[in-house]
């Protein structure tokens, strides 16, 4: 029982105890952010859902906000409050207030979206929520199958004030993914947009919580709100369209354009379209959602990072389910084909030590324990200086790997490698042939746990490395269960859940190592260790 315990996540959101799986309406109200959650309250697996609720000054230090702020009590929401997003409606005197859309399963499993308000707009903390009288505002069409119309986006506003939110669905017959399209004045009566569609992929599938905004392509990279079509500056935006794929559990994202009078998203290159192009995350990441920080002008995703042990453990855990740490999304102006994400500057606010030291040689087949980094709470930042073509051409075309080890046991019976590995690959074509350095990011699982039971599979993805680029650079984020790792300033995520039975708390240590037949440079490295943030109720009827 207390290695369970160890197990549970500080500095990540995690509801007091029980199943979480998607977030929810995200949004920034008078001060305070508001995170809702897909929560079973009574089980640590899924099961009748609910709408947690936690509010945060800096989306790092959470309060619990009870009682609930929905729960199944309408014939149209009986068999579960299911996904849904906010969007803030604009009042009087510059005032906003938020309304929700939500998808509920009725008592006969059909799949309806309801909207609810505050019931007392000058409540900062926003407890109590209205389901409103019109309730279900959307059924599902004819078209589609009414268990596949699901999980509301936030709604963009158009020229003619129109209020436009787009609904994940799958057409069967040809396995179409696709997001609906429908539009109200009042955010009330709403109607279905004839023949169109946001946008579709053919053998994709159920499209689950669908979300789609606008960023900056050029410039400041400033976030914007849902319902921008130009910068500040007026550089040019393009849009996100990113689906959870049911059939795969993976959240795609596609970077294109968005056409409002045809109100369709045509991706930039059709190969990078949803299901054949990036996704947010190459490890444990679904269902994830933005919204648009006005305070701090940033756009801002989250992301549900389930568990890889069994259902068992988290029975005996009693929870199940973590939200990412909330990332910063921006578009790559130097790969120029997809996101950034990176973790929220307030992180900084939880640095407890640091360990650092710059330019140290890593002689090939070294292991170098990091003294003074016992614990299991760790934001680290390091770089190495980039392996030379020469270099990897000797090696037999590849090279490593090297990087970390992390939450790794006295004596290396447990470990989590986190590393980069390089190749050569010779391209042949008619006229020429030509070599490609392919650059690979990996979370490798195989040693994290001494148990026989937990995922012990590896997450790996590719990394783009431009040539004027002497670094490859690495950000790992380690609490407890969750290495949230960042490959080259954020260009490549790879999120994975790990179950140690040995390296945990002030047993868990930090290496270097490397598996290169030569030497590798670590011109920068940096180790934060996170204190506690002791997430707690509030009861709000007595704050
Ligand atoms: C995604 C999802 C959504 C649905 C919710 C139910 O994980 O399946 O499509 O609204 O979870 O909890």
């Amino acid at each position: 029982a207390s290695a369970f315990a160890s197990l549970r996540t500080n500095f990540h959101f995690q509801p007091p105890n029980n199943w979480m799986n998607d977030p929810d309406a995200p949004l920034y109200y008078n001060g305070w952010y508001h995170l809702f959650y897909q929560y079973n309250p009574s089980e640590a697996y899924w099961g009748l859902i609910s709408w947690g609720h936690a509010v945060s000054k800096d989306l790092i230090h959470w309060l619990y906000v009870q009682p609930l702020a929905m729960v199944p009590d309408h014939w149209y929401d009986e068999n579960g409050v299911w996904t849904g997003s906010a969007t803030m409606l604009p009042r009087e005197n510059n005032s906003v207030i938020p309304a929700i859309m939500y998808t509920g399963s009725t008592n006969e499993s059909v799949q309806v979206q309801n909207v609810v308000f505050p019931k007392n707009s000058s409540d900062d903390l926003l407890v109590e929520w209205t389901k409103i009288a019109e309730n279900p505002v959307v059924t599902p069409p004819t078209f589609v199958n009414v268990t596949d119309f699901r999980d509301p986006t936030t709604a963009w506003r158009g020229k003619n004030g129109l209020w436009t939110i787009a609904i994940g669905s799958h057409f069967r017959p040809t396995h179409t993914g696709m997001a609906l399209l429908y539009q109200s004045m009042d955010f009330v009566s709403w109607e279905l947009l004839p023949d169109k569609f946001l946008h579709s992929v053919d053998g994709s599938g159920m499209w689950e919580c669908v979300d789609f905004y606008p960023i900056v392509a050029s410039g400041e990279w400033t976030g914007l709100d849902t319902s921008s079509v130009m910068s500040k500056e007026g550089g040019e935006v393009k849009h996100v369209l990113k689906a959870s794929m049911d059939d795969s559990k993976l959240d795609f994202y596609s970077i294109g354009k968005y056409d409002a009078e045809s109100f369709t998203f045509t991706p930039d290159d059709t190969d990078l379209d949803l299901t054949r192009g990036y996704r947010y995350d190459y490890g444990r990441f679904y269902a994830s959602k933005t919204f648009y920080d006005p305070l701090l002008q940033r756009r801002i995703l989250f992301g549900w990072i389930n568990e890889s042990d069994t259902r068992q453990d988290d029975v005996n855990k009693g929870w199940s389910g973590v939200q990412s740490m909330p990332r910063q999304v921006w578009f790559d102006n130097i790969t120029k084909d997809s996101l950034i994400q990176w973790p929220i500057e307030e992180i900084r606010s939880l640095y407890k030590r640091n360990i650092s030291f710059t330019d140290v040689t890593l002689e090939s087949g070294t292991r170098i324990k990091i003294e003074g980094a016992k614990g299991a709470q760790w934001d680290i930042v390091l770089s190495f200086a980039k392996p030379s073509v020469e270099c990897i051409l000797q090696e037999n075309y590849t090279f490593g790997p090297f990087g970390v080890y992390v939450l790794s046991s006295e004596d290396l019976q447990e470990y989590t490698g986190v590393y980069f590995y390089l190749i050569m690959e010779s391209i042949y074509n008619k006229s020429t042939s030509y070599l490609s350095q392919k650059t690979f990011i990996i979370n490798d699982l195989t040693r994290s746990s001494l148990a026989s039971h937990v995922d012990n599979g590896t997450h790996g993805a590719l990394v783009t490395i431009k040539e004027e680029e002497d670094e490859l650079t690495l950000r790992i984020i380690v609490d407890h269960s969750i290495i949230e790792t960042f490959a080259q300033g954020g260009r490549t995520v790879i999120t994975s859940r790990v179950y140690p039975t040995i390296a945990l708390d002030a047993s868990a240590n930090l290496y270097l190592f490397n598996d290169a037949h030569q030497e590798v440079i670590v011109r920068q490295f940096e180790a934060y260790e996170i204190s506690n943030t002791n997430m707690h109720y509030i009861n709000p009827l007595t704050r």
